[in-house]
């Protein structure tokens, strides 16, 4: 039929047949492991966030080069509610438009980032209408009677104006971008929860709070009764969590219903070892300590992100493990754009993640240091680009084979100088600040910066990368002693397939496989005798 169509274009019969849309993207599942598929395959999130006040038409010429620089697939932009509908009812999606038209043009994807009645705790980026009439959008209240900026999560006006808003955005969407595709996910608010106050005590949700568990909760935690009889102490917490999350679902559930895309919520942490006031940190938000909660409240949510701005090598894979479980996929939704941060794309892959987003990647001119690095500039997208460079061209099939469980990935820690990795038959040691010749201890690079990361392609055979890391095999079982690697190629993606460049031997692989901070991807054939 398409030939037919092809044949009648091409003689003038009939104006030329739209090309078949692709499937829509969705967060596919199988075993406890998770891929985003995208035009019906794997796909990897190599993302960029912009800056939160770059999301209008003017800024995108200082968005395009910083993101075409640090090579990223995905950008994430907010869209703003008060962009969007200035005045009740009344719709303005131009920005949108140019977005998605811009996008298309610089060959990359989406996630838009929905700013609406959470942004950071607060309703900044709802419209006036909304933002400043508390008597209809109502405020959380603390324990003492006081008002905190944070609007309740309990208010069904509230609900219904952000999930309007939010379903007409995603109709626009699902009319601009249905059959293309270029946004690929959607988030959900953007870091939801209160500061300074545990929950809402509103005579509204004093009412709530009085009364029983909902029935869904307390199957999922295995509890009833009061919300105090439940949950104790953590009751405050576990009830601001509960309704924010409801409240975030029924805006996805509202959006969806126009046009399903993958949605998250993405989460401002809190200490992820140890116990922390909840005053300190942005209650209600889906914190690790509620995870459970989030779960069970918000099922049109399809996965929970950490931001990540803890540099510290212990806490990222603290924080990482507490976000990679059997129900939640491994999506760093922001992370630091600081040196540091760069190497933590290699664990990432190794907790499956699907993608890795820093934040601030534009040419605005603004830096959130210390949070990020002190100035956004090339020398500052670098580390990111590295990353981004070398696993751009290989991302699908990194994504195929993640999805299937076969690929591991490690970043330098803070202290320690090597790590060991279990890859089955064969067990990968990856050691960090050592000459490219001889067998000197590992000593850490000057500033940790190194990773790894190694892909079974097949039985014996890997995909092996990684930056400033020696990686070298050996097998997981002591008593085999007659191993060796048969063969060692450098080579590179093009197009999904391996193009062979030469064989590294001798002094390239007789102390390990080292790699410093030129991109480089082997094929490595491992035997024994
Ligand atoms: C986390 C937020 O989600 C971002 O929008 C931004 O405000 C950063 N914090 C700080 O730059």
């Amino acid at each position: 039929m398409r030939a037919l169509g092809t044949l009648l274009a091409a003689v003038g019969l009939i104006a030329a047949v739209p090309p078949s849309p692709t499937p829509a993207p969705r967060l596919a599942h199988t075993d406890g492991r998770y891929a985003l598929m995208v035009d019906g395959a794997p796909y990897l999130v190599l993302g960029a966030q912009v800056n939160n006040s770059s999301a209008w038409p003017a800024m995108l010429p200082k968005v395009w080069p910083a993101i075409e620089q640090v090579h990223a697939n995905t950008v994430l932009v907010p869209i703003a509610w008060s962009q969007i509908e200035p005045t009740e009812g009344h719709f303005d999606f131009s920005f949108l438009d140019t977005l998605v038209a811009q996008a298309r043009e610089h060959h990359v994807r989406l996630s838009l980032l929905w700013f609406g009645t959470w942004k950071n705790n607060g309703p900044s980026y709802a419209p006036d209408w909304v933002k400043l009439d508390d008597k209809r959008f109502p405020r959380v209240v603390t324990k003492e009677g006081e008002e905190r900026g944070s609007l309740s999560p309990v208010f069904p006006e509230t609900l219904k104006a952000d999930s309007t808003a939010f379903a007409q955005l995603m109709r626009h969407l699902r009319q601009i971008d249905g059959a293309r595709h270029t946004v690929i996910l959607v988030q959900v608010e953007n870091e939801t929860g209160v500061y300074s106050a545990v929950r809402d005590h509103s005579p509204a949700a004093e009412t709530l709070f009085a009364g029983q568990v909902p029935a869904e909760l307390a199957s999922a935690r295995h509890v009833s009764g009061t919300w105090r009889e439940a949950f104790g102490r953590d009751a405050d917490e576990v009830f601001e969590a509960w309704y924010t999350a409801r409240f975030v679902d029924q805006v996805a559930e509202a959006g969806k219903a126009e046009y399903a895309l993958p949605m998250y919520a993405n989460a401002a942490l809190r200490d992820p070892f140890g116990p922390q006031d909840p005053l300190t940190f942005s209650s209600g938000g889906p914190t690790h300590d509620v995870l459970d909660v989030w779960k069970a409240a918000a099922p049109a949510i399809d996965l929970i992100g950490p931001d990540i701005y803890q540099p510290q090598s212990r806490n990222y894979e603290k924080v990482l493990d507490l976000y990679h479980r059997p129900d939640n996929a491994t999506y760093v939704a922001e992370t630091g754009n600081a040196a540091a941060y760069g190497r933590y794309v290699f664990t990432t892959l190794g907790h499956q993640g699907i993608g890795f987003s820093p934040f601030g990647l534009d040419f605005s001119g603004y830096s959130n240091f210390p949070l990020g690095a002190p100035k956004l500039d090339a020398d500052a997208l670098r580390p990111f680009a590295m990353d981004y460079e070398l696993l751009g061209p290989m991302s699908r099939l990194l994504a195929s084979l993640s999805y299937a469980g076969k690929v591991w990935g490690v970043s330098e820690p803070d202290a320690e100088h090597s790590q060991d990795l279990k890859l089955g038959a064969w067990s990968a040691t990856v050691s960090y600040g050592q000459l490219q010749f001889g067998m000197d201890p590992p000593k850490g690079n000057p500033t940790p910066s190194g990773g790894a990361l190694i892909a079974e392609l097949a039985p014996n055979e890997y995909l092996v990368t990684g930056y400033l890391a020696r990686v070298s095999f050996h097998p997981t079982d002591p008593a085999q002693k007659h191993t060796l690697i048969t063969r060692v190629e450098e080579g590179r993606y093009e197009d999904g397939k391996w193009v062979f460049e030469r064989e590294w031997n001798g002094d390239q692989t007789d102390y390990g496989l080292n790699f410093t901070s030129t991109p480089q991807v082997l094929h490595v054939y491992l035997g024994t005798w």
